[in-house]
């Protein structure tokens, strides 16, 4: 029966919920060969956040390539492998981290199955290139023998009315009942400031991203590892289906977020945005903010305001992430 009821700090094949307060080398390094099904992580970007230095480009890859070979071991030879990525930024030239990390797993043995586009609305504006608005989950296998159960994250069909209309299969109807193919390009709100899971960690993966993870690439029983767990998030999107979750984080105020979460997830508390929820439509909601107040003639304070941002850095904006 699969109850858990307590996280530890030790990875063992036989709990459910392991959070390592420490460098995740340290956690892979006990985790024995071929026991973990599903790996999702979303590595430091080499930004230079507070959680992160900044290492020259050659030096971070080398220090991935290390966590990612221990990774490689780890995994079940039906195993998969999501490493969630958006670009390295140096001297305001972009790197895509997909691109540079492709490499790494290549030269593993590892074969990509897809390249998945994470497209997000909210994030920094940017002044001198277009706004960073999706980033990227590269998904790979250790075979070609893989898990991959579709069924539970399929999406509802765009038109489930449609009928063959000749073959013998005319008057039928042609989509399938259970929904479609998600595809490649996943349409999920980033955690900002209004999200319901938003906590004080400054990148954290939604739930419900990590849960379409889980329920397609895995089975109920098996592992779950971040080897960069933040705030917990792939434990708990893990412990919501029925699988084990393990993870490591270095920072203090995170290992506690991630144990504050996880025990609420297994103690039923944790509110998470639910999958499948529409994104919010604002128009469609009837939110007054979606009238520009410059369309009405008695507004003057605009005008004045677009005269100070031309050319003003204060309307100038960081990278986003
Ligand atoms: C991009 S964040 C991951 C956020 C996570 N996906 C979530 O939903 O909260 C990367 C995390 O890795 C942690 N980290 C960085 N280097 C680490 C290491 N060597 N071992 C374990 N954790 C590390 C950072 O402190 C940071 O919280």
């Amino acid at each position: 029966m699969f109850e858990p009821h307590r996280i530890v700090e030790e990875f063992s094949p036989s709990e459910h919920a392991v959070i390592y307060p420490g460098d995740c080398l340290n956690l892979l390094r006990v985790i024995p060969d071929n026991s973990i099904q599903l790996v999702v992580t979303s590595p430091p970007y080499n930004l230079g956040k507070e959680y992160e230095k900044k290492l020259d480009l050659d030096s971070y890859l080398a220090q991935q390539a290390l966590v990612i070979q221990e990774v490689v071991r780890t995994l079940k030879p039906q195993g998969s492998i999501c490493w969630q990525v958006g670009n390295y930024v140096n001297n305001g030239a972009i790197i895509p981290l997909d691109t540079v990390l492709y490499p790494i797993f290549n030269h593993l043995g590892l074969q990509m199955r897809n390249r998945i586009i994470w497209h997000f609305e909210h994030g920094l504006h940017c002044s001198n290139r277009f706004s960073g608005r999706y980033e990227t989950i590269v998904w790979f296998t250790k075979t070609k023998d893989y898990v991959f159960n579709l069924d539970p994250v399929r999406v509802p069909q765009k038109y489930p009315g449609k009928k063959h209309f000749k073959g013998p299969k005319a008057g039928q109807y042609s989509s399938n009942p259970l929904g479609k193919n998600p595809g490649d390009l996943w349409i999920i709100p980033n955690v900002k400031s209004n999200h319901v899971e938003k906590t004080e960690h400054p990148c954290q993966f939604p739930v419900e991203l990590v849960e379409r993870l889980v329920l397609s690439m895995s089975n109920e029983g098996d592992w779950v590892l971040d080897p960069f767990l933040g705030t917990g998030t792939s434990i708990i999107a893990a412990l919501k289906h029925s699988r084990r979750g393990a993870g490591a984080e270095l920072h203090p105020d995170y290992i506690e977020l991630a144990r504050t979460r996880v025990q609420q997830e297994i103690a039923g508390t944790l509110r998470t945005r639910p999958m499948g929820r529409p994104v919010y439509d604002p128009n469609e909601a009837g939110n007054k903010l979606t009238a520009a107040p410059w369309h009405n003639p008695t507004y003057q304070a605009q005008p004045r305001l677009l005269e100070v941002a031309e050319g003003d850095e204060e309307y100038k904006t960081h990278e986003d992430r």
